[in-house]
């Protein structure tokens, strides 16, 4: 990796986005299951995300469930030209707030039609076929069915970008014998580095990395190394742990999930990060000494 000022541009789904988006998991209630405490203060959070440059959200209708997708549509419906909403499919949630797969062509065609009404569209910009297989992590097996139903849904006008998440590079390559696949919605961050050689396997064929859990998700990154480089730079822990993504290859779109005001304009501030090589190669080693790889 050398020392430069990340290209703050992606080209992606028939659009230019800038690669500091949003997700919005975290507007949903506590463990992503019924309403938030504070909808007013969600609503201004994706505000303000909009106005501050962000065209690329990431979403779900499994978020809540309805409620995520609910709340974009409020706050931003009309939606601004340019914005790309990216969604997913392949789950559904238990009356316990569970996460259950949803993985006939029946239930992905109920998850397109869920998207579109909550949200309020026509058609879907990018939805992620969910892999469910291990819910936790990419775990191999045939996805033919699945990208299968999505393509057709795309032949009738429903979709109009489709991209895997939680998913194998052998998966990526048979999602692409059955279509073209723009992205790839892996878990990924400074200290879960299990994807590096997809990251640069895709970003060789030009197909955008969108890491989820990009500040380490439920329960932020720790780390003495990486708070020692952020008080050096004047920056916060969660900054470099962004900006270490933007240059860790230019095909990564950033989605990290806040429902706060003050962390959304700590987040977007990240993109302003420059680190230089040694800066670089001490966060490197944390990665590697994490022995998740
Ligand atoms: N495809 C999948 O399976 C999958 C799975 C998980 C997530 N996702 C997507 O990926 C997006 C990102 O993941 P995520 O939201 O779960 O995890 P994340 O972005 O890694 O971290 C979110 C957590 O960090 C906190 N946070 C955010 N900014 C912060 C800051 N500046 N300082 C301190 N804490 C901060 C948030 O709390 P506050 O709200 O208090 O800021 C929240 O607890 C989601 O929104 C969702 O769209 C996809």
């Amino acid at each position: 990796m050398s020392n430069f000022i990340p290209v703050s541009t992606f080209p992606f789904a028939g659009h230019t986005v800038r690669r500091m988006g949003y997700g919005a998991m975290q507007l949903a209630g506590p463990g992503v299951f019924g309403p938030p405490k504070d909808r007013d203060a969600c609503i201004a959070v994706l505000r303000e995300a909009v106005a501050s440059g962000v065209n690329h959200i990431d979403t779900s209708d499994f978020y809540g469930p309805h409620v995520t997708n609910q709340i974009i549509r409020e706050a931003l419906h009309p939606y601004p030209d340019g914005l790309v909403i990216v969604t997913k499919v392949g789950a559904v949630r238990g009356s316990d707030g569970s996460w259950l797969p949803a993985f006939e062509p029946e239930d992905i065609e109920r998850g397109v039609h869920d998207n579109l009404r909550n949200l309020g569209l026509d058609g879907l910009d990018v939805v992620n076929m969910r892999i469910m297989g291990d819910v936790h992590a990419p775990s191999e097996g045939s996805i033919e069915k699945q990208v299968t139903a999505l393509a057709e849904l795309q032949q009738r006008g429903l979709v109009r970008h489709i991209g895997l998440s939680n998913a194998t590079s052998a998966q990526v390559a048979e999602a692409q014998r059955i279509v073209e696949i723009v992205c790839v919605q892996n878990h990924y961050n400074l200290v879960h580095r299990a994807d590096d050689a997809l990251v640069d396997e895709l970003a060789s064929k030009g197909i955008a990395y969108v890491p989820f859990f990009p500040l380490g998700g439920f329960t932020p990154i720790q780390s003495s190394a990486l708070s020692s480089v952020a008080q050096r730079m004047g920056a916060t822990p969660m900054q470099v742990a962004l900006a270490w993504l933007l240059h860790r290859s230019p095909n990564i779109l950033l989605i990290p999930g806040t429902s706060s005001l003050e962390h959304l304009r700590e987040n977007m501030k990240a993109a302003q990060c420059v680190l230089t090589d040694a800066v670089l190669a001490e966060l490197d080693a944390i990665g590697r000494s994490n022995g998740e790889q």
